[in-house]
């Protein structure tokens, strides 16, 4: 049961002020239940580890260096989330199908990279800002409406890139493939890695950092050296910096093996107990799983109709019970009409369900998707 006050950075917050019946809001009860949890606090939670983890790879290469930052507040304004760190009017992050708005100028941040602007501003030259962040998206083992990043910021001073006979940028770009590929050796061991050049709208040139792990290359973070501008609007113009952000339970599920990211959620204690603190990458030994059950549903959509609203009307009545919502059968007829069929997988990690619980799920679930999302049932 969600309680309807929480604590976040020692601001009090009713339910009332961030879960209301507004065409401006669209954060339902199961995201504001998720508000308080702070998984990343938690010493023996592999989130924390990991968190610790890098902090440790951050102490012992800048011995006092970097500020840590792990609760600040996850509601934000649209200007600290979007307009500080320069993402376009119309990019798609803004969207109400991509973010959650708590009123039209208020989000919950989407990034951390919604605090580089004020820490900058408040004098800050290296800090690292752990939280949880929330994105509207679709339904699978690796993705959930909540997860958390980290962010890192280092800024340098004319007499730092001085010295060195290069130019600021390429200065501060060297600085920060050194120093992530020393993160990526401190987590991962000695792995092959490589850069790819990527867009981010806060930071030029931008890269994607990737290492070759278990016969795949895959992706560990975004980063790249600051736009001037926001450095110059935070009262730094004198200076370059790099920024780099990190998803914590990509990184979490691969190093510990941790196969649903919906485990991260549990209280079960066949998983929690297998994690404790300094522990890094302990392999998950995964319990008996229950077994999945699937129901299909098809409908004719419309105009307005988006996976992320199905899902999110999913996850409204099933929770943590829905596993997957994956779009199977996709076709438009004569007069136009599309048709969308999908299916829905539930599985508990706790408990095996019974058949009367999922028809009662899958019931409701096709009422509020006829009655939330405007299509019709076929
Ligand atoms: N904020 C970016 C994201 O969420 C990550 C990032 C942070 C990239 C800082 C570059 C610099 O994807």
């Amino acid at each position: 049961v969600a309680s309807s006050e929480l604590e976040l950075g020692g601001i009090k917050i009713a339910k009332d002020d961030v879960v209301r019946d507004d065409p401006t809001n669209n954060v339902p009860d199961t995201i504001f239940s998720k508000m308080g949890m702070q998984l990343h606090r938690r010493n023996n939670h592999p989130l924390g580890i990991l968190k610790n983890g890098i902090y440790e790879y951050f102490d012992s290469n800048y011995p006092n260096l970097f500020d840590k930052f792990d609760d600040l507040c996850p509601i934000v304004s649209v200007k600290q989330n979007f307009d500080d760190v320069l993402v376009p009017a119309d990019h798609v992050s803004r969207s109400y199908n991509d973010t959650y708005y708590v009123d039209s100028k208020t989000v919950l941040r989407c990034h951390t990279s919604a605090h580089q602007a004020e820490l900058l501003r408040r004098g800050h030259t290296h800090f690292l800002v752990t939280g949880d962040v929330y994105r509207r998206d679709s339904i699978d083992s690796t993705h959930y409406p909540v997860f958390h990043q980290m962010e890192g910021v280092r800024v340098f001073t004319p007499d730092n890139w001085e010295a060195s006979g290069l130019d600021p940028t390429s200065y501060a770009a060297e600085d920060l493939k050194k120093s992530l590929e020393g993160l990526a050796r401190h987590l991962f061991g000695a792995v092959e890695m490589r850069w790819i050049d990527a867009y981010f709208p806060f930071t030029n040139t931008s890269y994607e950092l990737e290492i070759y792990f278990k016969e795949k290359w895959m992706e560990v973070l975004g980063c790249g050296v600051m736009e001037q501008e926001i450095l110059k609007s935070n009262g730094r113009s004198d200076s370059v910096a790099w920024a780099f952000g990190l998803g914590l339970e990509r990184l979490a599920m691969v190093l510990f093996d941790i196969p649903d990211i919906r485990l991260f959620w549990t209280n079960d204690e066949r998983f929690t107990s297998q994690f404790s603190e300094g522990q890094m990458g302990v392999k998950f030994k995964p319990f008996s799983k229950y077994p999945p059950c699937y129901k299909d549903m098809s409908f004719w959509i419309n105009e307005s109709f988006t996976e992320n609203n199905l899902c999110e009307v999913v996850r409204g009545i099933a929770g943590d019970l829905v596993e997957e919502v994956s779009l199977i059968d996709n076709f438009t007829n004569k007069k136009g009409l599309t048709s969308h069929c999908y299916r829905v997988a539930y599985r508990s990690m706790e408990r095996s369900l019974t058949d009367e619980e999922i028809n009662d799920l899958q019931w409701n679930v096709r009422e509020q998707v006829q009655k939330k999302l405007n299509v019709v049932l076929r």
